[in-house]
């Protein structure tokens, strides 16, 4: 074991020799985190709105997180769940007490793939049937079967070959596409704000009709909400805003603030049916990512993100609306699209020059804000007189 520090440029060289060449990396490695705060290995420091891809729920670092995290690593870092836990069943209560279909019984397992993976076998279950619909536009994991369902060619293709034949892509937001929807199909799946593909979103009444089109052919319907969930659009799931109920929710991201987790929320009728052996995986439900997304919860409840996301997201709808050389501004919420005349790439690459981390969208022209749920005034207010200031020298 050497305490040598390893330099950026040796970081970068032995990344490139020992993994697979997979990701396009922004040019910095994040050594610390506080807040909404990082500071990277060249102690540059940084306002990340991209929240490590929208992970960092309570921001970097959250003390309560933290010592949940350490208190329990202590005591026991793993066990399975072919054991009960009693950090395991007072996250579940603290989950449960935020989210708003009363009854409805969790599957803990370990990335967003995973659980979507999950729903789509419930349903299958619950049903009897094959086909899963999907729409264009949509991303849900890398799996064989997320991918199936995604709607966004780019990614479609890296499964090298052909997909899951029964799984289907009707455009979003159209109507007459959800005749798709009929007594062969097993669930559709919705990311309710399309946030890879650009923030987009579908009106309210869309969100009804599809969940009306569910219940007459006894279609499961299941929610990805992966990104829009856990608070970050306004209310702890998306669905609650069009008054929707799904049958089965997927979560992951930021349920745990960082350590790996995911979960599937199923209704009482569709989790009743759930029997020994359906489901299973080594790593959900572990007992520090418990402790963790219990903490998670605690800290979302007690310094009412929920509220605050809604907030800050107002301020910034505002803010973006008022600097020319933003054409739109689409999301939810601290899930927000911000459209560009010209490639979003390069304002993102100069927002990087200046400290502040933005993600990209598979849109060239839209950039992508995922900050932690923690986003003060005052962050907003920098962003934006940073941004208003890079499209004031673009258009000079
Ligand atoms: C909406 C949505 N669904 C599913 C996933 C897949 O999650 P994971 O990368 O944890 O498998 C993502 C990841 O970005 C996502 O944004």
């Amino acid at each position: 074991m050497t305490n040598e520090k390893m330099s950026f440029a040796t970081i970068q060289s032995v990344t490139a020799e020992t993994e697979l060449s997979v990701y396009s990396r922004m040019p910095l490695a994040p050594a610390t985190g506080r807040g909404c705060r990082i500071t990277d290995e060249l102690g540059k420091e940084y306002l990340d709105l991209y929240g490590g891809h929208a992970v960092a729920l309570t921001g970097h670092c959250h003390p309560h997180v933290v010592a949940a995290i350490q208190a329990q690593a202590q005591e026991l870092i793993f066990y399975s769940s072919a054991v009960y836990s009693r950090i395991r069943a007072e996250a579940n209560q603290a989950f449960l007490a935020n989210a708003p279909f009363p009854g409805a019984r969790l599957f803990h397992c370990c990335s967003g793939t995973e659980a979507n993976e999950v729903a789509f076998k419930m349903a299958r279950l619950a049903t009897g049937r094959e086909k899963i619909v999907s729409f264009n536009g949509s991303f849900h994991g890398r799996t064989i079967g997320s991918l199936s369902a995604c709607g966004i060619e780019k990614y479609r293709k890296t499964s090298g070959v052909g997909l899951i034949s029964s799984h289907v892509q009707i455009p979003f937001g159209e109507l007459d596409a959800l005749s798709a929807i009929d007594d062969q199909t097993a669930a559709i799946i919705v990311e309710p704000i399309q946030s890879l593909g650009g923030a987009v979103m579908a009106s309210d009444d869309y969100y009804r009709e599809i969940e009306k089109r569910c219940r007459a052919h006894g279609v499961k319907l299941i929610f990805d909400e992966i990104q829009t969930g856990l608070g970050r659009t306004g209310s702890f799931f998306f669905s609650q805003q069009v008054g929707v109920t799904p049958d089965l929710t997927t979560m992951a991201k930021g349920l745990a603030s960082g350590i790996p987790t995911a979960a599937v929320l199923a209704l009482p009728e569709i989790a009743a049916l759930s029997k020994g052996g359906d489901q299973g995986t080594t790593f959900g439900g572990g007992p520090v990512a418990m402790a963790a997304l219990k903490a998670t919860m605690e800290v979302i409840r007690s310094e009412q993100l929920v509220e605050n996301s809604k907030a800050r997201g107002e301020q910034l709808r505002v803010g973006l609306n008022a600097i020319p050389g933003v054409v739109a501004v689409r999301g939810r919420g601290l899930l927000v699209g911000i459209e560009f005349k010209g490639p979003a790439k390069e304002i993102q690459g100069k927002l990087l020059e200046k400290g502040i981390i933005t993600g990209g969208s598979s849109e060239p022209t839209v950039l992508r804000l995922l900050p932690p749920l923690t986003l003060q005034e005052a962050d907003v207010k920098e962003f934006l007189e940073v941004l208003n200031s890079i499209l004031e020298d673009v258009s000079s």
